[in-house]
């Protein structure tokens, strides 16, 4: 964790510091668009959204060039200093008014009920508690609203659930931003009380080599109108 100065002139840490991971996620990233198909992905993820919506852990800001027309004002969450400069770079050029904002998905600065929707893309692999942060997503949506979410996580049999847990168990965190492989969002989310929308698992890349990465899952999912 590094520390930074608060208004109070106290001294206050960034939730997330990664800035060897965040420079690699950065370019990689942008590679990705293109060469493992994540545009379509984010254009799938995205289909649709209106009103006001929330984006929690927004990276580098991939997503803010993809929102519809529909979308009155996007605000995304960043903790990790290197991404949310590049986030509010990329925010300059969005066609939606996006404003990033500082934070941690385990404590979401904003009001309660105060969002149509919520965007989480690859990010409940890296964040700290998932019950946590899916508690908060269901506090600030409004009854009704609903979660938008890419992740990658468990699958791919067997011999890739073994691979993926040694990881999580070694290297992987620690070389990827905190990121974990074998975490399950589906059963995350309806743990959280979300309902499940439409979803669907695929691989990423679609073809090819299969890497502890690729089992994805693309979906909706709803707070109920009865809490
Ligand atoms: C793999 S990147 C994905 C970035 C972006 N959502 C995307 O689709 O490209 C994971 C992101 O989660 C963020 N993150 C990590 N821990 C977090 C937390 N506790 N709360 C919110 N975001 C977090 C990281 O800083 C990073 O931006």
């Amino acid at each position: 964790m590094r520390l930074m100065s608060t208004a109070a002139g106290k001294p206050a840490r960034d939730p997330v510091h990664h800035p060897l991971f965040a420079r690699y996620y950065a370019r990689v990233s942008v590679t990705a668009e293109t060469r493992l198909g994540m545009a379509d992905v984010r254009d799938r993820l995205l289909s649709g959204l209106s009103g006001r919506v929330i984006e929690v852990g927004a990276g580098n800001g991939l997503n803010f060039g993809r929102y519809p027309a529909s979308v009155a004002e996007v605000v995304a969450i960043e903790p990790e200093r290197t991404l949310r400069r590049l986030a509010t770079e990329a925010a300059v050029r969005a066609e939606v008014p996006v404003d990033v904002v500082p934070g941690a998905a385990e404590a979401l600065p904003v009001k309660s009920e105060a969002y149509d929707a919520a965007v989480l893309s690859l990010v409940l692999c890296s964040v700290r508690d998932v019950r946590r942060a899916l508690a908060e997503v269901r506090r600030v949506l409004r009854p009704g609203g609903e979660v938008r979410f890419f992740e990658h996580g468990r699958g791919g049999g067997p011999a890739m659930l073994f691979t993926q847990r040694a990881l999580d168990r070694t290297v992987w965190p620690m070389l990827s931003g905190g990121c974990h492989l074998s975490r399950e969002p589906v059963a995350g989310l309806r743990a959280a009380g979300f309902e499940l929308g439409p979803y669907r698992r695929l691989f990423l890349p679609e073809d090819g080599l299969r890497l502890p990465t690729s089992p994805c899952v693309l979906g909706v999912a709803r707070k109920p109108h009865e809490p």
